[in-house]
């Protein structure tokens, strides 16, 4: 199944997420919303803060995420920006007890950085702003990873806002054939890594394109992240790498406070609790907002057995 699914299926969905038509029958679907609600916390703000309230109560570390990608409209990106600063506003957070466990994720190109003209310099200005108005708060940032194309920028950008506040994370993915040497700057560097095996279609010529070979890369790079000088987070479901990351962790003298684990929202939550109740720092990636339809096509996508949730919905809805 998984050949099948990784040569035809996933390829589909790419093209679906990708689907101005489909994008739009599907947001009128009313049944897509039991869907959509296992995935994302809400489309709007009191939503997303009740949520947060939510997992903090439970012992589990947040990182939100307002939904939005792939912007080419400079009024939106600005807008983007908007709504993380009044998420940030809303974060009960205070900046006297700061202990790590607000965090908010940003996207690149839902900041600007496909806008025809000077793209990156406007998302990075604006990734800054968000950044200054998050450190101001006690919270942390973390700038997620988009297809490959995007990543050198991205990396640029992290650079530099790092030079104004090292706190600033980011994610490398370990299906690039690249992420291994990114991982040793960067644990080099003492940066926050977010390591995941990574979300989108890519070509053979940048991504292994084999699951056991990405899994090999993500224990490789996990290894390099754990004997650097950083903050390791390791953002994976699968009890293979959960399992790595304690050892390694182990094996570097690494203390509980010293990196951490990653879910997304609605994916093994029985998981995320044993494991924060087991001592272990964990913190959960909560999407919100009304641009959730590439982020849910991407969690489709990663999944047979969500096909099959998605479609039963459909036909019983
Ligand atoms: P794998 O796909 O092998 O799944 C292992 C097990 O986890 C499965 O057997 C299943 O039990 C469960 N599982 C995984 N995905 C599921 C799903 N969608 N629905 C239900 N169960 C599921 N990617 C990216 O390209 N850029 C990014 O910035 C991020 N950011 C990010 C943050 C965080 C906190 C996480 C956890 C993940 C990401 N990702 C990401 C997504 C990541 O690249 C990857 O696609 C998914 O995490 C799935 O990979 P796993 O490591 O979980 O393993």
């Amino acid at each position: 199944m998984g050949t099948v699914f990784d040569g035809l299926l996933r390829p589909a969905i790419g093209a679906a997420s990708r689907s101005e038509r489909l994008e739009h029958a599907s947001q009128q679907w009313s049944v897509t919303e039991r869907v959509v609600r296992r995935f994302v916390a809400g489309e709007s703000l009191p939503d997303v803060i009740s949520t947060v309230v939510d997992q903090l109560t439970d012992g589990v570390a947040v990182t939100v995420d307002f939904l939005g990608e792939d912007t080419v409209d400079e009024a939106r990106a600005h807008a983007t920006v908007r709504a993380y600063l009044d998420l940030l506003d809303a974060m009960p957070a205070s900046p006297e007890n700061a202990d790590g466990s607000l965090e908010v994720s940003l996207k690149l190109t839902a900041l600007g950085a496909s806008l025809p003209e000077h793209g990156d310099k406007i998302a990075e200005e604006n990734a800054r702003t968000i950044v200054e108005a998050a450190h101001r708060r006690g919270i942390l940032v973390t700038l997620d990873a988009e297809d490959h194309t995007t990543v050198d920028r991205r990396l640029a950008t992290v650079r530099s806002l790092r030079d104004d506040f090292p706190d600033t994370g980011t994610v490398l993915q370990a299906y690039l054939r690249r992420t291994e040497d990114d991982c040793a700057e960067f644990a080099a560097s003492g940066a926050r890594i977010r390591l995941c095996k990574g979300a989108y279609a890519e070509p053979a010529a940048v991504a292994f394109p084999e699951r056991r070979q990405v899994d090999d890369s993500y224990l490789r790079c996990l290894r390099i992240l754990m004997r650097g000088n950083g903050y390791p987070m390791v953002a994976s479901h699968d009890p293979t790498m959960i399992q790595a990351a304690a050892i390694l962790a182990d094996e570097f003298g690494r203390t509980p406070d010293s990196w951490e684990h990653q879910m997304l929202y609605g994916i093994r939550v029985d998981e995320q609790r044993r494991l924060a109740v087991s001592g272990a720092r964990v913190r959960v990636y909560i999407p919100y907002g009304e641009q959730w339809y590439g982020y849910l096509v991407r969690r489709l996508a990663e999944r047979p057995a969500n096909l099959g949730f998605f479609l039963r919905a459909l036909v019983s809805g």
